[in-house]
């Protein structure tokens, strides 16, 4: 008596999720007693890289999420709609969900993870962040005797493929992006991936589970890649950084007596090039978790991709049919939902609180383009010191015939000072644009 899968669409990550239960050997005995049993497609007349019995294949998904055989509902097709209201109806016909799906995780965890909860069921995102890496479980079991201070990950791998390639050809934002789209590594509408919004919904989900709490999507400071520009890799590159779109989550520094508050923002990064997320290049991925006593640790590997996601996706089925295989062994489900694995279940019922990004403190890089006249670079610095912002270095390399470009690093100061002190300078006399500003870690 196996375990019966309802499998929620057969595109890149569905097929690669059969391809790997319909050929068990050689893996975990498992996955053998693991049956592919309703796959639900948009049409059946579609050319397919898999080969499914005729009776396995239907349009109707709805008669997978309410089918009283099927056990474990698999959600890989993506998007918010139908997606969401499907994984709620099968958690109301108690089935047990794996989904990849990060951007309805992301939106709709709250009502996911309560109706889950209520009807005593799983709901496993392994292949939401990071693809094949393994990062969803070991924030929830291996590193849960951990107080976790910080998750910072490159967790898109469009973003950065193209970062990579500015950085090794000195080309721009747009041209990379258009050559990427050609090669197949950057969607026809790459809008949720360079504006940083795919990023956005998997810290939202990292940080939940490295902080236990829900994390509102809309709180999730957001920032693309779009005004990244050759020059800006050129100036990091001879300041010692690399620029990286970095997701980031932590705790922010607390005075005594107030409430914790966490930072989640997105954002195009400096890092030096010494930091271990400086060298994660191409498309593919990587995740920095920092705790004690652990110290750091870090997570790399392909961030998508039909076989690391199935990788990741299968995980996640056998995790879950390894507790029905218990339960059934043992009779364990009495009447009413059974009682769940606490550290595979999702628990958190409080939202976390998070800081207002005026409030936090960074190091900040800007770029400005000004006229080339005596007293600009003294009118920037006295800007900058009336705005208690401290500048650690002031560049200034190019001048093409009047416009002088003047790159500054700031020391660590309030974001809040440095944004009025940015305002006042955008509306100085000598001062023809400001095309950057960008973090440093
Ligand atoms: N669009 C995503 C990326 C795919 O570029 O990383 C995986 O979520």
């Amino acid at each position: 008596m196996g375990f019966k899968i309802g499998l929620l669409g057969l595109g890149t990550v569905g097929t690669g999720t059969a391809q790997i239960l319909l050929d068990p050997a050689r893996r975990h005995p498992l996955v053998q007693e693991l049956d592919l049993y309703r796959v639900g497609v948009r049409s059946l007349d579609k050319p397919r890289s898999v080969t499914l019995p005729d009776h396995v294949l239907t349009t109707d998904l709805d008669s997978i999420v309410t089918d009283p055989a099927v056990d474990i509902v698999v959600e890989v097709m993506g998007g918010l709609e139908p997606a969401r209201s499907l994984i709620l109806k099968a958690i109301a016909h108690r089935k047990h969900i794996v989904t990849a799906n990060k951007a309805a995780i992301a939106r709709f965890g709250d009502e996911i993870f309560t109706a889950a909860a209520e009807a005593g069921v799983y709901v496993l995102l392994e292949a939401a962040v990071g693809g094949g890496i393994p990062v969803i479980e070991p924030l929830k079991q291996s590193l849960c005797s951990n107080r976790l201070q910080a998750v910072t990950g490159i967790v898109n791998g469009t973003t950065n493929y193209i970062l990579t390639r500015m950085q090794q050809e000195g080309g721009d934002f747009a041209d990379i992006l258009a050559d990427a789209q050609r090669l197949g590594y950057a969607e026809a509408d790459p809008t949720a991936d360079v504006d940083g919004l795919d990023a956005a919904d998997k810290i939202a989900i990292l940080a939940s589970l490295a902080f236990g709490g829900r994390i509102k999507r809309s709180e999730v400071h957001c920032e693309g890649i779009r005004q990244v520009s050759a020059a800006d890799i050129a100036y990091a590159e001879k300041l010692g950084f690399v620029i990286k779109l970095l997701a980031i989550a932590k705790r922010n520094p607390q005075a005594e007596n107030e409430p914790e508050q966490l930072q989640v923002r997105v954002h195009p990064t400096l890092v030096p090039k010494a930091h271990p997320l400086a060298s994660v290049n191409d498309v593919y991925n990587a995740i920095l978790i920092e705790g004690e006593p652990i110290g750091q640790v870090m997570f790399f590997g392909p961030g998508a991709g039909a076989g690391p996601t199935a990788s990741a996706v299968v995980s996640d089925i056998l995790n879950i049919a390894a507790i029905l295989k218990v339960e059934r062994g043992s009779r364990a489900v009495s009447d009413g939902a059974p009682l769940l694995d606490p550290l595979l279940a999702c628990s958190h019922q409080h939202y976390c609180a998070i800081a207002p990004m005026e409030t936090l403190t960074a190091r900040f890089y800007a770029r400005f383009l000004t006229q080339d006249t005596p007293g600009v670079i003294g009118k920037l610095g006295t800007c900058f010191g009336d705005h208690q912002v401290s500048l650690e270095s002031v560049v200034q390399t190019d001048v093409r015939g009047q416009t002088a470009e003047i790159v500054v690093v700031t020391h660590d100061v309030l974001e809040g000072n440095f944004r009025k002190a940015l305002a006042e300078i955008r509306a100085m006399s000598g001062i023809n644009d400001i095309p950057t500003t960008l973090r440093v870690l």
